[in-house]
């Protein structure tokens, strides 16, 4: 799909994104690109960043590739430094690193809990603290006038219950926290955006095949309001959105985007059993008023 936003509202800024080889952090890889960010990605596995580089160049962004692990902090420092030194400036980060399994809670190892809040938590915030000596208002390769902006991509598991998620639901909710508590403190001291984004289930992702194989897909689709999964593009516009001069006065915000999914909930009833339901209780309370007994009626 066409993007709504101009080509040029990201001219010049340079973005770095952890996780943004793959999935939905390379859909914001591609479309901060495309809106003339430069582009540095960050991920563990070198062979899907020389893709994910070679498919951005071939379309005309200017990208490089960073290997690292969002767990190590020396690496955060590293990839930080190395983005510096090529593209002389920072001014978006985009937190899209993020472990995930199903498994039950009493099935998961303690260090299987930690591991993931050590990548989709403690790595988010290792790589907003040893990024805002760049980001901050005069800042490092930063121009007197603005701060940066961080993006934190979450989710929306912990805002109910999830099953098998308790891992990444806590995990997700520390990172919503990150998001509001650096709003606050880094918006009034340095003036640096910082917002999330909360994606429902997206075609293509590893999050979808992984959370939600096959196997249990087609009986979700009734649950959903809109009764589609959303695409990877949804979640790009949001965060050229957010990341731009749109977005300007969005602070401390994460945004969701499912459809509505996570205020859904199975129809216990149609709509017209409720109609006729609701019409005959109507009728009965009007003939007998709550507290005054028929017979005085
Ligand atoms: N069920 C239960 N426990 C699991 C598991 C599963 N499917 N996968 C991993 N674990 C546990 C391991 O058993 C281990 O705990 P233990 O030492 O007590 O046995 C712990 O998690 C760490 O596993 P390990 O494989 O060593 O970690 P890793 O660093 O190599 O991989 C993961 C991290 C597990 C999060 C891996 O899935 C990953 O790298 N994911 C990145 C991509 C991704 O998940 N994207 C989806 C985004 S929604």
């Amino acid at each position: 799909m066409e993007s709504p936003f101009k080509p040029d509202i990201l001219k010049g800024m340079v973005a770095l994104l952890t996780g943004g080889g793959s999935g939905i952090g390379f859909e914001i890889s591609t479309q901060l690109g495309k809106h003339g960010a430069l582009v540095a990605i960050m991920g563990r596995r070198k062979d899907v960043l020389d893709s994910a580089v070679a498919t951005l160049q071939s379309q005309g962004i200017r990208a490089i590739g960073l290997e690292g692990d969002v767990r190590k902090q020396e690496d955060a420092i590293r990839v930080l430094d190395s983005t510096i030194k090529h593209f002389g400036r920072l001014d978006i980060l985009v937190n899209a690193a993020a472990g995930n399994f199903l498994v039950s809670a009493e099935d998961l190892s303690p260090n299987g809990f930690r591991t993931v809040m050590d990548i989709d938590s403690v790595g988010t915030f290792t790589m907003c603290h040893e990024a805002l000596k760049y980001l901050k208002k005069g800042g490092l390769g930063r121009g007197p006038s603005n701060g940066g902006t961080i993006l934190n991509i979450s989710a929306t598991l912990h805002y109910t219950a999830s099953w098998y998620q308790i891992h990444v639901s806590a995990a997700k909710a520390a990172v919503d926290s990150i998001t509001r508590s650096l709003a606050l403190e880094w918006g009034t001291d340095y003036d640096i955006r910082v917002n999330g984004i909360a994606p429902g289930p997206i075609e293509d992702t590893a999050g979808l095949s992984k959370l939600a194989p096959v196997e249990i897909k087609s009986k979700a689709k009734e649950y959903r309001p809109l009764y589609k999964v959303g695409e990877k593009w949804d979640i790009a516009m949001a965060a050229l959105y957010l990341a731009s001069d749109a977005g300007k006065y969005i602070n401390g915000t994460t945004l969701i985007l499912d459809g509505g999914l996570w205020l859904s909930r199975p129809r216990y009833m149609s709509k017209e059993s409720v109609n006729q339901l609701s019409r005959a209780v109507e009728n009965r309370s009007r003939k007998s008023p709550v507290g005054v007994p028929a017979s005085k009626l």
